[in-house]
C-alpha cells in the first residue's frame, strides 16, 4: 500500500435504523465522507446522537452499511485478515466481571491467535504501557474502577499490534490524570507510526493530539482538515494582553477596543476590529506605564468552530 492510498476510505455512507415499535425510520449517516492516510491521528468530533459511534462501528465490520463504501487497509472490514491488523476500543467496553484483568487479556490474544509463548511476554509490556499495574491486572475486573476499565480496555486494543486503532470515546468518564494518561498513550501509539481514528466531545483533547479533525452534525461531517486551517484567523480581529494598566489607560483601551476583559491576575485582554486601533491601543498602554504582555490575530478556537458547525447544521435542519 501506497502513502497515498487511504487506510480509511469511507464514500458515500448511509445507514438507517428502524426505532420503536412503530418502527420509525431514522436515517443515522447520511451520506458520510473520511479519508485518513497512514501514520495520521484523526479526531472525530460532534455532539451526541451525530453518528459518530456508528461511524466507527461500520470500521469495525459491527454494522453493516446502508449504502455506500467502507474500506479499511484497502479491504472490506468485514475480511479476517484485515481484522488481525486493526486495534478497537469501544465506547463502553464489554470486560467479563469475574475474569481477572490478566485473564481477559489472555483470552482476547487467544482471539486473535497470538501464540502463548509471546502473550507471556507481551501482556506485561501493555500493562506496563497502559499503567496497569500488575497487582490490579491479578485482580476481578468487577472491581476496576472507570479508569482502570478503560486502560484494560486500551491493553486489549493493543494486543494484536494494530496498525490502525479505533478508539470511540477513549477519553470519556475519566479524570483529568486518567484524561492526561490516555493523552499520553495516543501521542505515543502516533509515534510509533500508528493510524488513530478517534473521537470524542473534548474538544482540548482533540486539538492536543489530531492531525486532522472532522465535525460531524447529523450523520454527515461537515467541515473537516488539518487543525491549522480550522483554527484560523477571525476576519480583521486582534488582541492585546496588557498588565499593571492604571485606571486612565483602562479606560482608553476600552474606549478603542471591542471588547476588554480581565484575565486575572491583573491582565487585562482587549480584542480590536483593525490592526489601526490595536496599535493605537499600544502606544495608549505605553503611555501608562503599563507593561504589554502581547499583540496578536486573534484565532478561532477549535471551540468556537465546534458551536459555529453545529448552530448552522442544525439551523439548516429546521428549515
Ligand atoms: N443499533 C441501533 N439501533 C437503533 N438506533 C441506533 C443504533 N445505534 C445508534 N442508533 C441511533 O443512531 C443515532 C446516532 O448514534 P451514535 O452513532 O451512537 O452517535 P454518537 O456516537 O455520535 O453519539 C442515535 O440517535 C442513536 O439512537
Ligand atoms: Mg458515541
Amino acid at each position: 500500500m501506497s502513502e497515498r492510498n487511504p487506510i480509511i476510505d469511507i464514500n458515500d455512507l448511509y445507514k438507517h435504523f428502524y426505532l420503536g415499535f412503530w418502527r420509525k425510520k431514522v436515517d443515522v449517516l447520511r451520506g458520510v465522507n473520511l479519508q485518513i492516510y497512514p501514520q495520521e491521528t484523526f479526531g472525530l468530533l460532534g455532539p451526541n446522537g451525530a453518528g459518530k459511534t456508528t461511524t466507527i462501528k461500520t470500521l469495525a465490520g459491527l454494522v453493516k452499511p446502508g449504502s455506500g463504501e467502507v474500506s479499511i487497509l484497502g479491504s472490506s472490514p468485514w475480511n479476517p485478515k484485515i481484522r488481525q491488523q486493526v486495534g478497537y476500543l469501544p465506547e463502553h467496553p464489554t470486560v467479563y466481571g469475574y475474569l481477572t484483568g490478566t485473564e481477559f487479556l489472555q483470552l482476547c490474544g487467544k482471539f486473535f491467535r497470538v501464540p502463548q509463548r509471546q502473550l507471556k511476554s507481551k501482556i506485561p509490556e501493555l500493562l506496563d504501557k497502559v499503567k496497569l499495574s500488575e497487582e490490579a491486572a491479578a485482580k476481578q475486573i468487577r472491581t476496576y474502577s472507570k479508569g482502570m476499565t478503560q486502560r484494560l480496555g486500551f491493553a486489549q486494543a493493543l494486543i494484536n499490534d494494530p496498525q490502525l486503532l479505533l478508539l470511540d470515546e477513549p477519553m470519556s468518564g475519566l479524570d483529568p490524570i486518567g484524561r492526561h494518561d490516555v493523552r499520553e498513550l495516543i501521542l505515543t501509539l502516533k509515534k510509533e507510526g500508528r493510524t488513530i481514528l478517534f473521537n470524542s466531545h473534548i474538544l482540548s483533547d482533540v486539538e492536543a493530539i489530531c492531525d486532522r479533525v472532522g465535525i460531524m452534525v447529523n450523520g454527515e461531517i461537515v467541515v473537516s482538515g488539518p487543525i491549522q486551517q480550522l483554527q484560523r484567523p477571525m476576519d480583521n480581529l486582534y488582541q492585546v494582553r496588557v498588565q499593571r494598566l492604571d485606571k486612565l489607560g483602562l479606560t482608553n483601551l476600552k474606549r478603542l477596543s471591542l471588547r476588554c476583559v480581565s484575565t486575572g491576575q491583573g491582565q487585562i485582554e482587549a480584542t480590536f476590529n483593525s490592526l489601526e486601533q490595536a496599535l493605537k491601543a499600544v502606544s495608549v498602554i505605553r503611555q501608562s506605564g503599563a507593561e504589554l504582555l502581547e499583540l496578536r490575530t486573534h484565532y478561532q478556537s477549535l471551540e468556537q468552530l465546534f458551536v459555529k458547525e453545529v448552530k448552522k447544521a442544525r439551523q439548516e435542519e429546521a428549515q
